[in-house]
Formats: structure tokens, sequence, C-alpha cells
């Protein structure tokens, strides 16, 4: 993705693997649903209480865990795939509370204990495809993001989310330059939010969530490009307007508000006919609405696509 501009961190910055070994931050969990099973604490690589395979799971092969917890976009630590990595073991991801406000009739600062006991935690298998024409299959562990939202009774004016994430500059050196408006931000129309599609992620291949993946929770909106599912969620707000979003905002041409994967909308500088999935060598063609299209084409009927991007 395009970045403003070209500063990166020092590299005095860069924290050799062995010491991001020994330094993983510790979260703690009370597991919740069906299963119950209390983790009396958790961390990065710890497994999580699965109550169920989701159906809404793809049967595809997922992608190797070395490539999801290894090939990232943060920009919060720095440019650069391996970069997240390499730093984002310094994220403080306890304690960790969501704000959930806005137009909203019970305004809450919940904890991530408390969220955990929301709706048990399923496995659920998607495809992710990034705006920069990559793709991966990525067994996430969480929760319909409804289950969420649902705790504040939004007003029938809210008609959109915005979600930000964390800015922590002594953890994440990236938000100490101008490379992104930070926070980051992005947003959804309700409906959108409320599709059972829609995930808050904790935890991939069963485990809880590795830091560089957004810990200690994450949107997923699997029909759209990536950088629509915010990582490392603090706040998340009703709104009866589209709210701005970072990406948008730095180049509204190039990253549409939508942003539903669609192969027959070219980014401005290169097609989206096709992907590459990590670790194949032969691209394969990109499916509308990211082969999610007979779940959620219905929300977008009547909508000019080419216009809506
Ligand atoms: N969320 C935050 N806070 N900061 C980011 O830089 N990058 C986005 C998205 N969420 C990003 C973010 C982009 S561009 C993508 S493709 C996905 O996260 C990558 O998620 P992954 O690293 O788990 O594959």
């Amino acid at each position: 993705m395009l970045i403003r501009r070209p500063h990166d961190v020092p590299p005095s910055e860069i924290t050799p693997k062995s010491v991001f070994a020994q330094r993983r931050h510790f979260l703690q969990f009370a597991a919740g649903g069906a299963l119950s099973l209390a983790l009396p604490a958790a961390h990065a690589g710890d497994k999580l209480p699965i109550a169920a395979r989701s159906p809404l799971s793809t049967d595809e092969e997922p992608t190797p865990y070395r490539h999801i917890a290894g090939y990232n976009n943060f920009v919060e630590f720095g440019n650069g795939k391996e970069v997240p990595a390499e730093r984002a073991h310094r994220l403080r991801t306890a304690p960790w509370s969501v704000t959930l406000d806005g137009l909203v009739h019970k305004p809450r600062t919940l904890a991530i204990e408390d969220i955990l006991k929301l709706a048990p935690l399923e496995d659920r298998v998607y495809r992710l495809r990034c705006v920069e024409g990559w793709s991966m299959v990525v067994p996430w562990v969480g929760f319909s993001l409804s289950a969420l939202l649902k705790q504040v009774e939004p007003l029938s004016s809210a008609r959109y989310v915005a979600f930000e994430s964390v800015v922590q500059p002594d953890t994440q050196p990236g938000v100490r330059f101008p490379l992104l408006d930070w926070p980051y931000t992005e947003g959804l129309r309700l409906d959108e939010a409320m599709h059972p599609l829609t995930l808050a992620a904790v935890g991939l291949y069963g485990e809880v969530m590795p830091n560089q993946n957004g810990a200690p929770i994450r949107l997923i909106v699997p029909w759209k490009y990536g950088f629509k599912s915010a990582k490392s969620i603090v706040r998340i707000r009703f709104t009866d307007h589209e709210p701005p979003t970072t990406w948008n905002n730095l180049q509204p041409e190039e990253y549409g508000f939508y942003a539903n994967v669609n192969p027959e909308v070219s980014h401005p500088r290169w097609s989206q006919a096709r992907e590459r999935r990590i670790g194949d060598f032969l691209k394969r063609p990109t499916r509308m609405f990211n082969g999610y299209a007979d779940q959620v084409g219905q929300l977008y009927a009547g909508l000019d696509l080419h216009k809506y991007y």
C-alpha cells in the first residue's frame, strides 16, 4: 500500500528475534462461552477453548502459521512485512478494554475478559485478500462481532460503526512518525458490522492471537480488502454518517470506503482480477466479494459497485 512519507523507523528500534522470544506479553483471560475452560492467564501461543468449528468456514487448506504470523501489515510498528513480527512483542495487551459509544442506549467500556464471555469461541477459517494482491487462508478464532455490538443497544439513528486501533508510542515505533494518520481508523455500515460473517477475532490456529496479527482483539471482514480489518481495537463508535477512515483519507481514489473485494474494479495502479495465494507460485482469479457473494451480495443490491468501490 502507498505510504505517504517514506520515513521509517531507525534500525536501533529493531529487536533481535532472540529477545523477542524471551519477552512475550501476558494477557489475562477468563475463557467464556459453552466450554468455560477458565484460563487463569493466557498469552500469544496459548490454546484457546474452542466450542466449535463454524459452518461459515472454508474447506480450503490454511496458510502455514509462519506466514500468517510472519508476513504482516501493522504500520504502527513500521513499514515492511517482517517488521511487525520483530517488534510487536512490545505491545501491552493487558490490561485491555474496548469502549463502545456514540449513538447507543448504553455506552460501555468492557474489559477483554468480559468480552470473551459474550459468546462461545469458534474456529472460523476465512480467506483474507489484501488490496496489494496477495491472499491467505486464515483459521481465526473468534465470535460474530454482533454479539459485542448488541451489548450497547444501538439507537435507530445509528447507521455506521467506526473502529479505532490502539496508539502506544512507547511500544509502537511507527506512531512516532506520520506514516499514516493515527489512530488507525476503519468503518463499516451497521448492517455490514452486524452480518454473521463479520468476526471479532481473538486468536488463530486455536491459539491466543499473536500481537502482530492484532492482539488482543481485532476486526475481520472477509469479503473486504484486508485494510478494513482493524487490529488491536480500543474503541467502537456508532454514528449516523460515514466515518472518516485512515486509508480513504490518505488516497480516496485508491482506497474506497466500501473496499469490497471486486475483480472487476481495478486499483488505479494495478488490476484486482488475480491474486497470489501466499505459498503458491501461480496466481489465481480473484472472486467477487472474495468468494462470499452468496452470503453478502444482497447487502449491496442496487449499489453501483464501480462508484462505491
Ligand atoms: N490495523 C492496524 N491497526 N494497522 C495496520 O497497519 N493493516 C491492515 C489490516 N489492519 C493494519 C490493520 C492491512 S493493510 C491488512 S492486509 C491486514 O490488517 C493484515 O492483517 P494480518 O497481518 O493479520 O494478515
